[in-house]
Order: structure tokens, then sequence, then C-alpha cells
């Protein structure tokens, strides 16, 4: 066997991680700190600590085709958009028949991780483990950190005056499980994030009133997407980025502004970002907008201060008798094994190359896994991240000089505050991103040469969804199965909901949508050229 590696994680990111060292010839031992893999998709009916915690009736807001990992489609009965316990389901499969359990040590928590005093040279690290009440210390050649970034709660109770006196009770929405609790209550949400949205979603049908407050709004979609499709299959194509990043930025923002409002009017329902042009992850709910509607869900802007009993607005409403306050406000992310330093280089800000590697580091054996965010899903990511670190490791890929990590870094940054504004996570564009990473390892697909070679699979490949298994369809890494996963991918979109065959099932027609796109953006510069 080759170099040895430590994964520090067993959910999405560390199965990845160890299948993606296998394939390089690398040994790996993945430390999991509860007794079971799936991390966050692991339900528990109580937060665990030092894992990330679910309610119960949490259903992914990525579709199935957009979240395998990219040489093991779903099963074609499972549901578009699953239930948790689905979605485990799957990520036990994938894990017994890739093999990966005997790589796993269970109830073991990573307490430590250290540079070696031979680290300049050799580029090893201590790792110390706890099992049992027993510490062990063991050197590795690698480390892949995939412990989550979704554990530790942002919990901002500086940031609101007065609520030491509140008298009723408070959560963050990591403790929420289920609704039962809150019958016939009246509950504050804060903040209008996917948490936020679905937890006031499901109060609503058995709290008195449900008031969810938003400091700077969001956009609001439904998974359900144009003619009925799931949304990240319509959204996410290459010729959808391609359009994006080639349009003059008023001319984006103004198409994206327009997109997110033909659902319903954000302004009408209090929702409208401060910043609407900003590309921070929307919110997905099919039903928050009814909720609305039917008055059972409003929405407030921030709380100026507490009382006792009620919330002043900062419009100077005031929302009385509140019996209980759900903070829906997000994460940190912490590493408590490792030296701070490591991860966040400068300024205290995250500082990795590419999200995963630490630039400054004197050899390139350290990976985060799963760390940056973005409208893709996380298990595709995770496998291409892991894929190339393991490369990396196993010097079968190099990476760039510090300085141009660096430089690199700067321009990400600078693009991040444009597109996404101020964030904790790394968030980035899901196909550019893709893209560079399977550069790095020779697995971005070449689109002319498919054009020139296999027409059918380039017009799915190019205006379709850009799935997962794009990225194991050539170079390093391929898998035979890509090109027929590919072209079926709308057969096992539409099976599950079309239990009563009535008719031919539909798919998308990239076709007449590239006419339509082509005829509107024809129109948009003959406007452009007779104003300007
Ligand atoms: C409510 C919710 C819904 C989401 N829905 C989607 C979705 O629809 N689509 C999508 O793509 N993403 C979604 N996400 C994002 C989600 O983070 C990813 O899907 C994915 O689960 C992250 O996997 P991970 O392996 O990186 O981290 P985790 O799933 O958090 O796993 C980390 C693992 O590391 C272990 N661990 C941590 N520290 C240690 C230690 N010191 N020693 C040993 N073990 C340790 C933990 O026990 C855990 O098992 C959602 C997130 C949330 C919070
Ligand atoms: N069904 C699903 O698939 C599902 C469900 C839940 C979560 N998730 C995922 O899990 C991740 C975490 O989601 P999340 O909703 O828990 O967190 P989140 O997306 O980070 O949203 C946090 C919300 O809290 C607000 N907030 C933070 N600090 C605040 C403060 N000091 N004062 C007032 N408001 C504050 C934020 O407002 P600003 O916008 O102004 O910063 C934001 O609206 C996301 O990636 C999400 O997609 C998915």
């Amino acid at each position: 066997m080759g170099k040895r590696v430590a994964i520090i994680g067993a959910g999405v990111s560390g199965l990845a991680s160890i299948r993606c060292c296998l394939e390089e010839g690398l040994e790996p031992t993945c430390f999991e700190r509860s007794n079971d893999i799936g991390g966050l998709w692991k339900f528990l009916d109580h937060a665990e600590e030092g894992r990330a915690s679910i309610y119960q009736s949490v259903f992914t807001n990525s579709s199935k085709e957009m979240m395998c990992f990219p040489d093991f489609p779903y099963p074609d009965d499972y549901p578009n958009y699953m239930h948790h316990s689905k979605l485990q389901e799957y990520i036990k499969t994938f894990a017994q028949k890739k093999n990966l359990l005997r790589y796993i040590q269970f109830e073991t928590l990573v307490s430590s991780i250290k540079k070696c005093p031979s680290f300049l040279v050799t580029g090893q690290w201590e790792v110390v483990s706890e099992k049992d009440g027993k510490q062990e210390s063991t050197i590795f050649d690698a480390i892949m950190i995939c412990s989550g970034h979704h554990v530790y709660p942002n919990l901002p109770t500086d940031s609101f005056p007065g609520l030491h006196q509140f008298q009723g009770h408070y959560l963050h929405s990591r403790d929420y499980k289920d609704p039962d609790a809150f019958k016939g209550k009246r509950v504050l949400v804060i903040g209008l994030g996917n948490s936020g949205s679905d937890i006031a979603v499901e109060l609503s049908r058995l709290a008195t009133q449900v008031v969810i407050s938003t400091r700077s709004g969001s956009w609001v979609m439904s998974r359900v997407w144009d003619n009925g499709y799931p949304w990240d299959m319509v959204y996410v194509t290459r010729f959808a980025s391609f359009l994006r990043n080639a349009l003059p930025s008023f001319v984006s923002d103004w198409l994206y502004v327009k997109k997110m409002n033909t659902w319903f009017k954000h302004e009408n329902f209090g929702l409208m970002p401060l910043n609407g042009s900003l590309r921070k992850e929307p919110v997905f709910n099919d039903e928050l907008p009814s909720r609305i509607l039917c008055g059972t869900v409003s929405i407030k802007p921030n709380v100026k201060e507490f009382t006792e009993t009620s919330a002043v607005f900062e419009d100077g409403t005031v929302f009385e008798a509140i019996d209980s306050i759900i903070f829906a406000t997000g994460y940190d992310y912490a590493y408590p094994f490792l030296d701070d330093s490591i991860i966040k280089s400068r300024n205290n800000e995250v500082t990795l190359f590419k999200g995963i590697f630490p630039p400054l580091m004197e050899k390139p054996t350290l990976a985060v896994i799963g760390l940056v965010q973005s409208l893709g899903a996380a298990i595709p990511t995770a496998d291409l991240q892991a894929r190339w670190a393991a490369k990396v490791f196993a010097n079968s890929c190099t990476l760039p000089t510090t300085n141009e990590m660096m430089d690199d870094i700067d321009e990400k940054m600078g693009k991040k505050l444009k597109w996404f504004g101020q964030s904790q996570t790394l968030q980035t564009d899901y196909i550019t991103y893709m893209d560079e990473l399977g550069s790095f390892i020779g697995a971005k697909p070449n689109i002319p040469w498919l054009f020139l070679t296999d027409p059918q699979l380039a017009l799915e490949v190019y205006f379709g969804p850009c799935s997962p298994y794009q990225f194991r369809l050539m170079g390093p890494g391929k898998w035979d199965g890509a090109r027929n996963a590919i072209l079926t991918q709308w057969d096992r979109t539409v099976k599950p909901t079309r239990m009563r065959a009535v008719g031919k099932a539909q798919r998308p027609q990239h076709f007449y949508n590239l006419l339509r796109i082509l005829s509107f953006s024809v129109l948009l510069l003959a406007v452009w050229l007779t104003f300007y």
C-alpha cells in the first residue's frame, strides 16, 4: 500500500475521500466520532455533540440526479427530492457496495492533529484519537478533514438587546426536531435561510402564530421549476452558466431578479432581499408563500430589542406574548482539533486554495473536503475535491507555487464578494468551480471534442443538467456507465412521478429553449444598439 491518509469524519465527504484514496493506491484510515456513517444525514431525535443535527421533516433541496456520487445513480424509483432517511439509505448502500466500511474506526474522536517535527522533510502529521477513554497517537502521511461545517450553531445573542430578560424559551434550529412542543404557541423564528423557512412552515400548522424576522430578506424558490422539472436540473446547466458569465452584469442581474420574481412578487410578501442581485443561496420552499397568503406565517424585519414577552422590530411594530424564539441563524465552522492558523492563515479568514489546500503549508499534505458551498450539491463536489486531493498526496498532481495560490485566492475573494456578499462559507459558482477542479485532474469534459465525436451526448452535456456523471465521463477515474447515465437521467427523473402513465413522458426541449434564448438575446442586443 501507498501513503497513509487520515480522514476525519465519515459523512459524505469522508466516504468520498476513502474511495478516492483507494483509487490512488493510498491507505486510508477514517475516524468517525459517532457510531454510524452519513454525518448530517444520520438522524437522531437529539443533537449529538460535535455532529450536525437535522430535524425530522428535512427533505433535500438538491434533486437526486444532481446529488449522487458520480458513478452511483440513485435507483430510478427514488423520489427526486428525498427525505433524509432515503438519502441515508443511499449513502449506506454506496459505502457497502464500494466496500468502504472496513476503513472506518467508529466511536473514535480525533482530538488533535499536529505537524510532526520532521514535517518540513516528510510532510507527516501526528493524529491523536480517542476511543473508550483511551488515547492513541498515530503518524500519517496526509490528512483529509471531512468534519462538516453545519455543526457549531451561530447563536448571536449579543446582537439582540433585551434577550436576557425574555421570559419565554429560546433555542437554535440545531436543537429543533419536530413541531409537537409548539402546539398552540406563538413563535418567532429569526433568520430566513432554509432552516428558518422549513421550520416556520412546519410550525404554522400547529402553532397559533409564527413570525419570521429577517434582516436582509431572501429569494424564495420552488423545488418545482419550469414545466414541473426539478429546479437544479433546469437551472444548473453549462449553457445557463455560460450566459450568466458572458452577459453584461446589468443584463444578467436583471434577468436573475426577473426570474426569481416569476413565481410571486417578493416585495408583496416582505421577502425581497435588500440586495436582490447578490447570488446568495436562495431559500427552497414550496409552501412559504402559501403560508404567508393564509396568514399563518408573517414576515418582519430585524428585531431591534426584546422585552420580557415581546419583540420590537426595526420598523417599530411589535410581536407580543411570544412563547418561543427559534434562532435559525446558521452555523460557524470550527476545527477544534487543529491549530486555527492553518486554515485561517490571513486576517482570521479561511484562506484555502480552491477551498481545499492551505497555501502557506511547506508540504501539501492537508486537504479540507466539503467546506465550499454552491448551488450545486455537496456529494459530487466532495467527490471531485477528494479525487484531486488524493492525486496531490500520491504525487500524480502538483500544486502551483504559494504566490500563485495566494493570487488566485485574492482574485476569487473579490469575485465572491461581488456575487455573494459577505458570508461565512466559501461560496462559489458550481460549474466554474467543478470545471476548475476537473482541469487539475484531467476530468473536465471536453465539450468541443464531444460535439465532434458524440453530438447527442454533447447536446445533453451542454444544454442539459450539469449532473455529476459529467465529471467521470473522461480522463482518469472515468466511469464507463457515465454516458448512459447522462442520456437516461431524465428517465430516472420522471419515473417516480409518473406512477399513472398518461401519454408519452416529456423531457425538456433543449433546441426549443436555445431558440428562445437566442431570440431574446438578439432582441436585447437590438434594443441596446437602438438606444446607446
Ligand atoms: C438541514 C440541512 C440540509 C441540507 N440539504 C442539502 C441538500 O439538499 N443538498 C446538498 O447538497 N447539501 C445539503 N446540505 C449540506 C450538507 O452539509 C451536505 O449535504 C453534506 O451532508 C455535508 O457532508 P460532510 O461529510 O462534509 O459533513 P457531515 O455530514 O457534517 O459529516 C461530518 C462527520 O464528521 C464527524 N466528525 C466531526 N468531527 C470529528 C472528529 N473530531 N473526529 C471524528 N469524527 C468527527 C461527524 O460525526 C460527522 O459524521 C444540507 C445541510 C443541512 C444543515
Ligand atoms: N431542506 C434543506 O435541504 C435544507 C434545510 C435547512 C438547511 N439547509 C442548508 O443548510 C445550510 C444552513 O442553513 P440555515 O438556514 O441553517 O443557515 P443559513 O443559510 O446560514 O441562514 C441563516 C439565516 O440567519 C440570518 N442571520 C444570521 N445571523 C444573524 C443575526 N445576527 N441577526 C439576524 N439574522 C441573522 C441570516 O441572515 P442574512 O441572510 O442577513 O445573513 C440568514 O437568513 C444551508 O446551506 C442550507 O441550504 C438545507
